[in-house]
């Protein structure tokens, strides 16, 4: 096996070139070799979602990733998700308003989880959304203004692009 591999990624619409231990997870990748550092390292191991980020739109845990399995396609992170202006996407808004933790180190992958539920149609009921949004832990317990924030965000939302 090669000892670096050059990759080119794709991160928030930006292209970006990195040599990599082949055994570098897109977790440690976007910690440790970008900026962007808002995704949160938590069990490292696939248990808390603390980790997730889109991937061609659709969630992942970016601690059971490899870089190198998301070449040629596009990352997103939480830092994706605000306009370049500043302007907050609607979910992240909907946390702030409704107060939808405490510590805030699972706020990021709660966050991701809640776009790509919305996205999924998995927000018809609270019971919908406490089961998809399921493999996101937070310790601090904030679990019913998570609920409240997405399911406001998701009304807010319908019918416009997510
Ligand atoms: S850090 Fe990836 S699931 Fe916990
Ligand atoms: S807000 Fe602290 S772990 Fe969720």
């Amino acid at each position: 096996m090669a000892d670096r591999l050059n990759l080119h990624l794709s991160f928030n619409g930006g292209r970006i070139e990195l040599d990599l231990d082949p055994r570098t997870t897109l977790l440690d990748a976007l910690r440790e070799h970008t900026l962007l550092t808002g995704t949160k390292k938590g069990c490292d191991q696939g248990q808390c979602g603390a980790c997730t980020v889109h991937v061609d739109g659709l969630r992942v845990l970016s601690c059971l990733t490899l870089a190198a399995q998301v070449e040629g396609r596009e990352v997103t992170t939480i830092e994706g998700l605000t306009q370049p202006d500043g302007t907050l996407h609607a979910v992240q808004a909907a946390f702030v308003e409704f107060d939808a933790f405490q510590c805030g180190y699972c706020t990021p992958g709660q966050i991701m989880s809640a776009v790509a539920c919305i996205r999924e149609g998995h927000t018809g009921s609270d019971e919908d959304i406490r089961e998809y949004m399921s493999g996101n832990l937070c310790r601090c317990g904030a679990y019913p203004h998570i609920v409240t924030a997405v399911r406001t965000a998701a009304a807010r939302l319908q019918g416009s692009k997510v």
